[in-house]
């Protein structure tokens, strides 16, 4: 990894420096952040060991495999750069990189895990994407069908949207910046943060960035807003679909023709592709940057709205729901153990909650991946969260939760006055109940509370974690909780002990070894995570009466247990995964 020093390609932009941290706030808990953050004597080598595979190279040098050590394991992608001697400007740049990264939060933007920083280095440890660049795979096929098209486009506008909604502008979308998580799958994520922004609203941006293949015509002219994104999106849907670039020749020439909004239509190419896809191509590769689609209206969009979902999990179109919005709500595709998880959530304390969704960070992609559709179906404005307003329509109108229980169930997740679950958090609840828990996942979230690396915690390390948003008293109660012991030192045993004691992580009496699970079989797994949901759910039961238990109880063997779920047991049975297993 030393090699990031001096491999810089050009990057022919100079640098502004208006991140504002207060506008990335809306975005995740500063607590996610910091405890991401690391600085001496944390050291990345005692985390990852850097491998000498390049995953893949761009402006900065190169990005590199590593392997997660003890309580982090799988596979990284490592991005370094070299602090010494770099101009301000640049290192400006970097601290937006880092901090916009940080914040992200969303499923279709790759999770930056951990951030190392001393006097010479800065690295960034993100989820590894192992499937590669999109620019790879439409290299191999040339072009990709209409409706392999319209899936990743819609996926890359989730991510492009969940951005916009949170000020965030991207300025450099382009093949090269989606990656598919794996080769036999084809999610795709976001990444480089290098040229991104928090805007204003009303300010326009000058700086002229990017690729010039995707550059937007206003950014040309230097004078641009977040608009420039769907541009950029408009030539990838072209490439995608035809095969081809939009624009070429000189430099020069490309300008001129970028200007004019003025791509190339190729016979036969162009009449082959749908009606539908040109009208989506043309609505945004418009010059006119007012006239152009949003992020939103390009969801909603017939080519993405009414693509061929047929071997995907179906998505209920944005416009679907705001068309019929009682209806819509009611058949959504969201199962009782999902609901059920998130109202057990509701139940932790608030200070559980918040380490739980700190250890969200550690999941692993494959746990990651049995939950997150059930998240951008939730979220059904499409924004990257789940409104609580969303949350409180679904228990009410889908699982038919009496008003004033269903507020109960919100107001409890309602987290320092915020409206929304963020990704993180949904994820932190579907732990509860629907992801494997084992030790990796406590270790890594001791060993990020521990951040001057003693072995041991102390009300301090609390504080320095969590920020503003518990108190002093509160920390204190927590930590007398946890019973430190004379010198308020709280020992990994202690935490662990705590973080399970509440009910809501009561899985002490779940552990399963491989012989159980074995012996069991996929019924009994899924039968003990009915249970497990069950008793998880029994405090909120009591407050709420009958009708969450109802929602609860629906979830019968072969009955409510949907599909995916039945899937999900034998997959857990099969891969007689160790340790806590919920599943
Ligand atoms: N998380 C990741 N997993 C796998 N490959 C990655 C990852 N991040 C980056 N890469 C590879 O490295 C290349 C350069 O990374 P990027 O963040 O785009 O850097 P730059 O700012 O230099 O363009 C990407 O195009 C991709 O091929
Ligand atoms: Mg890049």
């Amino acid at each position: 990894m030393g090699g990031a020093c001096g491999t810089s390609k050009k990057k022919n932009v100079s640098a502004e420096s208006n991140t504002s941290t207060e506008s990335l706030k809306s975005l995740s808990h500063s607590l996610a952040i910091t405890g991401r953050y690391h600085r001496p004597p944390k050291k990345l080598e005692e985390d990852y060991s850097v491998t000498s595979t390049v995953l893949g190279t761009g402006y900065n040098g190169s990005v590199f495999q590593a392997k997660g050590k003890k309580d982090r394991p799988g596979t990284y992608a490592v991005k370094g750069f070299c602090l010494q001697g770099i101009e301000a400007n640049k290192k400006a740049d970097l601290r937006r990189e880092v901090e916009i990264f940080l914040a992200m939060d969303h499923p279709h933007v790759a999770r930056l895990v951990d951030v190392y920083e001393d006097a010479t280095q800065l690295y960034l440890v993100m989820e590894c994407m192992e499937g590669g660049e999109l620019f790879e795979r439409v290299q191999k096929l040339k072009t990709f069908s209409e409706k392999d098209a319209a899936h990743a486009v819609w996926q890359m506008l989730l991510a492009v949207n969940y951005l916009h909604r949170h000020d965030v502008v991207h300025r450099d979308l382009k093949l090269e910046n989606f990656l598919f998580e794996r080769q036999d799958n084809d999610h795709l994520k976001l990444i480089d943060f290098g040229f991104s922004k928090v805007y204003e609203a009303d300010t326009k941006m000058e700086l002229s960035c990017g690729t010039l293949a995707y550059v937007a015509p206003e950014v040309l002219f230097q004078s641009y807003t977040s608009q420039c994104d769907l541009w950029s999106m408009g030539v990838i849907a072209f490439i995608l679909l035809l095969g081809y670039m939009p624009f070429s020749g000189t430099d020069e020439k490309q300008k001129n023709l970028i200007m004019q909004g003025q791509y190339k239509k190729k016979q036969p190419h162009w009449d082959r592709i749908s009606s539908l896809s040109r009208s989506f191509i043309s609505a945004l590769m418009e010059v006119d940057p007012l006239k152009r689609l949003t992020a939103e209206q390009a969801l909603k969009h017939p080519w993405i709205a009414k693509r061929d979902q047929s071997g995907h999990r179906y998505v209920t179109p944005i416009g679907e729901i705001e068309k019929d919005p009682n209806h819509a709500i009611s058949v959504l595709n969201v199962d009782e153990m999902t609901v059920g998880a998130l109202c057990a959530f509701a139940q932790a304390s608030r200070f559980r909650r918040a380490c739980m969704s700190l250890m969200a960070w550690s999941l692993t992609p494959q746990e990651r991946s049995q939950v997150r559709d059930a998240f951008i179906e939730l979220d059904t404005h499409r924004e990257g969260t789940i409104s609580l307003e969303e949350l409180r329509r679904v228990l009410m109108e889908k699982f038919e939760l009496d008003p004033h229980r269903s507020e109960q169930v919100v107001e409890s997740l309602a987290v320092t006055n915020r409206d929304c679950i963020h990704y993180s958090e949904f994820l932190a609840a579907m732990v509860s109940t629907r992801i494997s828990l084992n030790e990796n996942h406590f270790a890594a979230t001791f060993r990020r509370f521990d951040t001057e690396n003693k072995g041991f915690l102390t009300n301090k390390d609390f504080s320095l974690v969590l920020g503003d948003s518990f108190s002093n008293e509160e920390i204190n109660q927590v930590v007398e909780a946890m019973e430190a012991n004379a010198s308020g030192e709280i020992a990994y045993d202690q935490f662990v002990k705590y973080l399970k004691g509440d009910g809501h992580l009561d899985f002490e009496d779940a552990l399963t070894d491989d012989q159980a699970q074995d012996a069991e079989g996929s019924q009994g797994v899924a039968e003990r995570k009915r249970t497990l949901l069950k008793s998880a759910t029994d405090g909120l039961a009591d407050k709420n009466g009958d009708d969450l238990a109802r929602i609860i109880s629906s979830v019968q063997p072969g009955g409510g247990l949907s599909e995916k779920d039945r899937l999900l047991s034998k997959q857990s049975s099969d891969a007689k995964s160790r340790g806590c297993s919920l599943q």
